[in-house]
């Protein structure tokens, strides 16, 4: 296992080129799956999760070749419709093979992701929503088996208790594109990734319409062909790099940026009285200004993103005054408070919100990775801290930021990595 040193206090300074959105693309390499004809998928990037779901295809039976950001999936049909729990355990994205599976094949056998270090993440939704369909499904030594003799388009209310859900509007999404008749999701994930996934399957011939707002209309089709996909910028990376900029007093042109995807991000920053300066697909931001302290609740898009909060958690850190952040996707997604607070910070949680105490200036420190978006606020952290700063288990920074160290360091921060 690796850690990454970085010695804080540079300010980052040039350009960087966000990479293509991890999560679309994991739903996106899952739908190829709908179809027996060639695909080609481009702006991947490269990561432990595109690697992963890379595997999980093949041993569906599809041959995938992953180079220089594109991924081609060659002819020919999907010959297994068992998703092993040693390659659905190492990503909980890897869910999603249940509806195409289930949508191409009528039968699907896919391991339980289980619980992760951000909360317990249950499955509820996506399997009403394959029940409502038609499927029938049955849980059985911790593999969801859904079947069915043929689907039915249905009316189907996705919400759950945290709102709607980004993988189960996808996973549904795919499973009734190629059912008989029409399907209403309300309650449906308006995220980014859900638009860019529903356009790739109307690219391959579904007929969808309201992606982007809480009502998905699917009317069924009997085919999808391959198709061709370029996947949008990752809004969390561009988000993170943002962020970054700012908690060192840098100026960073972030290119490749969507926007209207940060909407909820840019208004915070701009209440904080961040300089943003914002040109067609790029975003400059200038720190240096004195910032204010912001509050933040997580919400499903567009609403302030859960991806978001440790990276925002880590600038509040050292904003003069009191920031609340609360928690409304994931209660416990609080890991990296007690890591940031090991640095110096004044942190303190009270079930789902988090009341930060704006310091002057965080101290390096040893600190431990817990999941991928605590990593990225953990790093900020330490560009931004006086001395040095370990975050051991960088694993989990590499299944969601490609080429993260190299980007850094291209910016001038004086990172590296050492063996733990
Ligand atoms: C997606 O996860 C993202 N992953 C997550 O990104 C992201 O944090 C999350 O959406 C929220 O934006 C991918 O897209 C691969 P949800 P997902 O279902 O779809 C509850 C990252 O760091 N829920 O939208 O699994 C759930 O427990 C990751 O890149 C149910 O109750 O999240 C949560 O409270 C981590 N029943 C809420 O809904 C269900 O059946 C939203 O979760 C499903 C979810």
């Amino acid at each position: 296992m690796d850690k990454l040193i970085i010695e804080g206090g540079v300010k980052l300074k040039g350009e960087v080129t966000v990479s293509g959105a991890k999560n679309a693309v994991l739903p996106i390499l899952a739908a190829t799956l709908l179809t027996d004809e060639p695909c080609l998928i481009k702006g991947v990037p490269n990561l432990r999760d595109t690697n992963s779901m890379l595997k999980i295809l093949r041993s569906l039976g599809k041959f995938a070749e992953f180079d220089k950001g594109k991924v081609s999936i060659a002819a020919g049909k999907t010959s297994s419709y068992i998703a092993e729990y040693k390659l659905v355990s190492t990503m909980r994205a890897s869910f999603c093979v249940l509806g195409p599976l289930l949508g191409k094949l009528k039968k699907a056998k896919v391991s339980l992701p289980g619980g992760c270090i951000i909360g317990v993440r249950p499955v509820d939704l996506h399997l009403k929503g394959m029940r409502a369909l038609g499927a029938q499904i049955s849980i059985d030594s911790g593999y969801v088996l859904a079947q069915a003799t043929k689907l039915r388009g249905a009316y189907i209310y996705l919400g759950g208790v945290y709102g709607s859900s980004v993988l189960a509007t996808d996973n549904v999404m795919m499973a009734a594109v190629l059912a008989r008749g029409k399907t209403v999701i309300e309650s449906a994930a308006c995220e980014p990734e859900v638009v860019d996934l529903a356009e790739f399957l109307i690219k391959m011939g579904a007929k969808i319409k309201g992606h982007g707002t809480p009502v998905i209309e699917i009317e069924g089709v009997k085919y999808l062909q391959g198709a061709e996909h370029l996947i949008i910028p990752d809004r969390i990376e561009a988000g993170t790099l943002v962020l970054a900029s700012l908690i060192t007093g840098g100026d960073v042109l972030i290119k490749n940026v969507r926007y209207q995807h940060l909407g909820a991000l840019i208004d915070k920053l701009q209440e904080a009285g961040a300089n943003l300066e914002r040109s067609d697909t790029a975003l400059r931001v200038k720190g240096g200004r004195k910032l204010r302290s912001v509050n933040i609740t997580t919400l499903p898009y567009p609403g302030f993103p859960t991806d978001m909060q440790a990276q925002m958690m880590s600038l509040m850190s050292v904003t003069p005054g009191i920031s609340v952040i609360t928690e409304k996707i994931y209660p416990d997604r609080f890991m990296h408070v007690a890591e940031l607070n090991r640095m110096g910070a004044q942190i303190q949680r009270e079930g789902p919100h988090a009341i930060v105490e704006g310091i002057k200036s965080l101290s390096g420190a040893p600190v431990m990775a817990s999941d991928l978006r605590a990593s990225a606020g953990l790093v900020l952290a330490g560009l931004a801290a006086r001395g040095k700063t370990s975050v051991s288990r960088i694993y989990h920074l590499e299944r969601g930021y490609e080429f993260i160290e190299k980007k850094l360091i291209n910016l001038g921060a004086k990172v590296w990595r050492e063996k733990e």
